[in-house]
């Protein structure tokens, strides 16, 4: 199975964000990870439907929506307006996660559900039916740029096995780098997330050849 590379629009510019998403998406970007943040539910505010929206023309690819908000319900339908094609929420907000899933289906979207560091595997249980992708945080949500947690590595490998044959997607967000990328992919993760080990350089030449550093490290070169 190949690794896809999904680069945090949280570390690019921001005052040439559509510059940044043409650069990034040249450079060999598979999807386009989007950080929404709330100040309540994470301890930093970014952005939300309306500068998604502004964002989509720039790019085809698959906008992978993180949202660090709470509530969610209230806004599921402007962010599968704005063009978001992955819709992920964390298990940590609102208190029927179920519901919200099948929401996000029945907005035609697909359906990711998220778990903090401190959150334990078996939260996801019984929502394994119900979503397209689980991402499991390897830094405390909130900001870019911080260390990655290695306790992490030994959920994405029992997140694994309890996914069993099931079509889902798992990815990492958080100080994923060449280094670090590897014992994840090895225990099972498919999607990468990365800002800082993307945007570092500045040019789109730094974007290609960071991306490219971790799909070789993760030993799943194009
Ligand atoms: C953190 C965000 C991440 C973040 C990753 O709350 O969800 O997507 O941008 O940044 P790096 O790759 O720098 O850890
Ligand atoms: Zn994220």
């Amino acid at each position: 199975m190949s690794v896809l590379i999904a680069p945090s629009m949280l570390s690019c510019d921001f005052a040439r964000l559509a510059d940044e998403l043409a650069a990034i998406d040249r450079a060999g970007a598979d999807w386009i990870h989007l950080d929404v943040m709330d100040g309540h539910f994470v301890p930093n505010i970014t952005f939300g439907p309306p500068v998604i929206k502004a964002m989509r023309p720039h790019t085809p690819k698959v906008f992978d929506v993180h949202l660090m908000i709470d509530p969610v319900d209230p806004f599921l339908t402007a962010f599968a307006d704005a063009g978001a094609d992955v819709i992920s929420v964390h298990v940590e907000a609102g208190r029927h996660v179920h519901r919200t899933l099948q929401a996000i289906r029945g907005l035609g979207r697909k359906a990711g559900v998220v778990l903090n560091p401190g959150t334990p595997e078996g939260a996801i249980a019984y929502l394994l039916d119900s979503v397209d992708l689980v991402l499991l945080m390897t830094v405390n949500p909130g900001f870019g740029g911080q260390a990655f947690i290695p306790a992490v590595v030994e959920k994405v490998r029992r997140v694994k096995a309890m996914i069993g044959d099931r079509p889902i997607h798992i990815e990492i967000d958080g100080g994923v780098t060449p280094e670090t990328a590897p014992a994840l992919v090895a225990a099972g993760a498919d999607v990468l997330v990365a800002g800082t080990a993307v945007f570092k350089g500045g040019t789109e030449a730094a974007y290609a050849a960071n991306m490219e550093a971790i799909r070789t490290a993760a030993g799943a070169p194009r």
